[in-house]
């Protein structure tokens, strides 16, 4: 028996999660397994009950989890509360508490989403890369931060890019280990012309590289990699970088798949493991049942194949995923091909050709 804890959040994480719990207990039919899964809120709707973005209990729920499921945090409502008390924090309470170091991005497209994408067909047909990025460190985490008021009435923010050698190192080789099962090529992130982080980042990787010399390594500054990513997105394979520049490209990264909607993910520590989707809880579309829950679906396939280790399985859900996507379309990927479903719809679709 494995226990979930499911976390829906906000907006329209509670839609996505329920049609990610569908395919879920078809999975456990299909396969004679069981999941105990318990929920419990985060983010706004923990706000709302306990006055906390996340609370202790929830916590410690999470720990003792073999793996959280969570949907989306924030919203327009909560966006004015100051930074401590905002739904964010209970996506970063987690990270920190669960020790979830290692962020894994995949942006694999669909044959059938070639036209989804705003890149054009021949730039992105055959786009395979993972992001790996670093979760529990860097800038969001770094101390000293704050704003500061100065003499003259001014003020000043300020925050820490901050990076020690046992973060860099653990990080890199989940990056490396990943690359074996891949292409064997890792590409590392950073901004050693300039960061003196970076400089740290850059030695500790090629450190750890030399352990790893079936896989090739290379370095990349990351202006020059958010460009590259438009321009030639087939040269990743594995793609290892900060907290801060991993959040930015694996946004742009997701653009390469069609839409946000589809890019899943995969947070893991040395003892626990969330999965959520890299989408936000977009607001302008929640209670409608109009959002794509693919992402949140693939994460529950990234959850059977890293937490528990049912490889078959993720493949049938994802396979299940390509099928529908042959016919079906939610309105975010909507192109001139396929058919409009709804969310709770496309749940269905895809739950109904999950196989053992
Ligand atoms: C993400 C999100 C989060 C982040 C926010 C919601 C705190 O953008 O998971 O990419 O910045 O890490
Ligand atoms: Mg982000």
């Amino acid at each position: 028996m494995y226990k979930v804890l499911v976390l829906p959040g906000d907006g329209v994480g509670p839609e996505v999660v329920d049609e990610a719990l569908k395919v879920l207990r078809k999975v456990s039919s299909v396969a004679h397994l069981v999941f105990d899964t318990e929920e419990a809120v985060v983010g706004g709707a923990s706000l709302e009950r306990h006055g906390v973005p996340i609370i202790e209990a929830t916590l410690s729920k999470a720990k003792a989890s073999d793996a959280v499921l969570l949907g989306a945090v924030g919203g327009p409502k909560w966006d004015v509360l100051d930074h401590p008390m905002r739904p964010e924090q209970a996506l970063l309470a987690l990270r920190e508490g669960l020790g979830l170091y290692a962020n894994l991005r995949p942006a694999t497209i669909d044959p059938n989403l070639l036209d989804a994408s705003p890149l054009k067909r021949e730039v992105v047909e055959g786009v395979d890369l993972l992001v790996v990025r670093e979760l529990t460190g860097g800038i969001y985490f770094g101390k000293p931060r704050g704003i500061k008021k100065n003499p003259d009435g001014s003020e000043q923010g300020f925050n820490t890019e901050i990076y020690a050698t046992h973060e860099v190192e653990r990080i890199a080789r989940r990056a490396f280990e990943l690359a074996r099962k891949r292409r064997r090529k890792v590409v590392s992130v950073d901004k050693a012309n300039i960061l003196e982080s970076s400089i740290l980042w850059r030695k500790v990787v090629t450190e750890v590289g030399k352990r790893f010399p079936d896989v090739q390594l290379s370095h990349m500054y990351v202006d020059n990699c958010a460009m590259q990513l438009i321009r030639n997105p087939k040269q990743f394979d594995v793609m290892v970088t900060t907290n801060m520049f991993g959040d930015i490209l694996s946004d742009e990264a997701a653009m390469l798949t069609g839409s946000i909607g589809m890019l899943p993910s995969a947070s893991l520590g040395d003892r626990h493991a969330l999965y959520e989707p890299v989408h936000g809880s977009a607001p302008d579309i929640a209670g409608k049942n109009e959002a794509n829950p693919i992402a949140t679906i693939l994460s529950v396939a990234l959850m059977l194949r890293y937490t528990f280790e049912l490889h078959d399985l993720a493949l049938s859900v994802e396979r299940a995923v390509r099928e529908v996507l042959k016919g079906y379309r939610t309105v975010d990927l909507l192109q001139e091909h396929g058919q409009p479903v709804s969310c709770s719809r496309m749940g269905d679709l895809i739950a109904e050709r999950v196989r053992s």
